[in-house]
């Protein structure tokens, strides 16, 4: 029988065949398995019908080696401590690669926040950031949005954590309003990233964007985002879904058009209807003949169990672990290139450093500035990422778990063990 799906233990078993295929020195390897720090809190909340309950919310701090922790908050009805030191760890990752100065946290409440009202979304919120307050701050660790959280959750987290400080606090969040100190191209900038890992990948065998097709499983915040960028970069956006189900049209799907139903509010995409579209299952949407194949939803999509129906030229990860290892296996023996979540996803994070120095400097930047240094920096890691494949002859995600532990390791022991 398969073995349950546990991300924290995915993400160890490929740091130890990373160090061996790379050549890494082991000695720090422990400290790298382990997080700094794991929190959970019990968030009492009074529900609007007057009756209380508590929900359970964590802040796992994997590693603060190359800078302050950082990294998103979820909340999802199925989020638990485990999955929480599996996103802290490859936010720690994915930080080395993208090479800018932070390490990885993650956060979760286990919550589904399609039942809560928004006032008691907003006092859940509130009571989490006071929870979590002590360990938290622009120069210790920095939330950011993720799985059913977003710019209004963040300006509350500011605003908690504000009021706790008796003075305006920008740089303790990213990914806030652009009225309250966000980045101009924070919100697409993951979806953005995204569309560059194609772009780079498509480039290696003189492809372009153009007439290329797509399918996209998620429709949120990264997969929407992604979606509206290839569309008007003329790729053929073929099939996308959401948690009702999924939408094809072999002509190309029109993605102003989905997205400006999607934009009413509390919308899916079970209930869009437009000539030439079909309604398929989120199954379809994974297994169907396409030249990109973009998961964009949760993690354990692509499985043992489907990696070998899977009719896609290569696959983008813009989620979370959305590949096991088992499916990892199936894949490259199919000759299936997988560009991995620790790069392909790492334009939210990038575009989160960029607003955290305009918060501390007190500047703020044109969105055609940040979004150019954003390709800047992808197309840099992206090729460092190539020479990796090219020396230790191994896959994309391999390499980018080599490049990430290298840096992790030498700044480990550049800074020894205290005391
Ligand atoms: N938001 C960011 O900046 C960011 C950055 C890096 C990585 N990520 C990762 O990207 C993924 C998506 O995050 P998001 O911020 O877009 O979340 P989101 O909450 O905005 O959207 C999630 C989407 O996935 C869909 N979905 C949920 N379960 C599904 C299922 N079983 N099948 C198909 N669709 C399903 C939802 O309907 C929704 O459309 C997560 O793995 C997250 O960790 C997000």
């Amino acid at each position: 029988m398969a073995q349950a799906y546990d991300p924290y233990t995915n993400v160890i078993h490929t740091m130890t065949k990373a160090m061996e295929i790379g050549h890494i020195d082991q000695s720090m390897f422990e400290i790298l398995k382990n997080p700094q720090r794991e929190t959970k809190v019990y968030l009492p909340i009074e529900m609007d019908d007057g009756s209380v309950r508590v929900f359970e919310g964590y802040r796992v701090q994997h590693s603060n080696i190359r800078g302050p922790f950082k990294g998103g908050i979820r909340y999802h009805q199925t989020c638990d401590l485990n999955e929480v030191k599996a996103l802290a760890t490859w936010m720690t990752l994915k930080c080395a690669v993208a090479d800018i100065p932070y390490g990885g946290a993650k956060g979760g409440i286990q919550v589904d926040p399609g039942t809560l009202s928004e006032r008691e979304l907003r006092r859940l919120t509130r009571r989490y950031t006071f929870a979590i307050a002590p360990i938290i701050g622009a120069d210790t660790d920095i939330p950011a949005p993720d799985v059913n959280t977003n710019p209004q959750t963040m300006a509350w987290v500011l605003d908690t954590y504000s009021q706790l400080k008796g003075h305006p606090c920008p740089g303790v969040v990213t990914g806030k309003p652009v009225e309250l100190g966000g980045s101009r191209g924070r919100n697409s900038a993951t979806g953005r990233g995204v569309v560059i890992s194609a772009k780079l990948l498509l480039a290696l065998e003189g492809k372009t964007l153009e007439g290329t097709t797509v399918a996209i499983q998620g429709m949120g915040n990264v997969g929407a985002n992604a979606a509206r960028i290839f569309y008007h970069r003329k790729a053929k956006v073929i099939a996308i879904s959401d948690v009702s189900g999924g939408l094809y049209c072999e002509e190309g799907l029109d993605i102003d058009a989905i997205s400006l139903y999607l934009n009413q509010g509390g919308k899916l995409l079970k209930d869009y209807g437009a000539p030439g579209v079909t309604h398929i299952t989120n199954e379809e949407v994974l297994t169907c003949k396409c030249d990109v194949l973009v998961p964009a939803a949760l993690e354990n999509q692509i499985t043992e169990a489907n990696a070998g129906k899977l009719q896609c030229g290569c696959i983008v990860e813009a989620a979370n672990g959305p590949t096991t290892e088992g499916a990892d296996d199936v894949l490259e023996k199919r000759g299936i290139t997988l560009i991995p979540d620790i790069f392909a996803n790492s334009g939210g994070v990038i575009v989160s450093y960029f607003e955290w120095v305009q918060n501390i400097q007190e500047l703020t930047w044109e969105r055609d500035q940040v979004n150019e240094m954003l390709e800047k920096l992808m197309s840099k890691s992206f090729q460092e990422l190539l020479n990796v494949t090219e020396e230790c002859h191994c896959n994309f995600r391999m390499a980018a778990y080599i490049v990430a532990l290298r840096k992790l390791v030498f700044a480990e022991k550049m800074k020894g063990i205290f005391p």
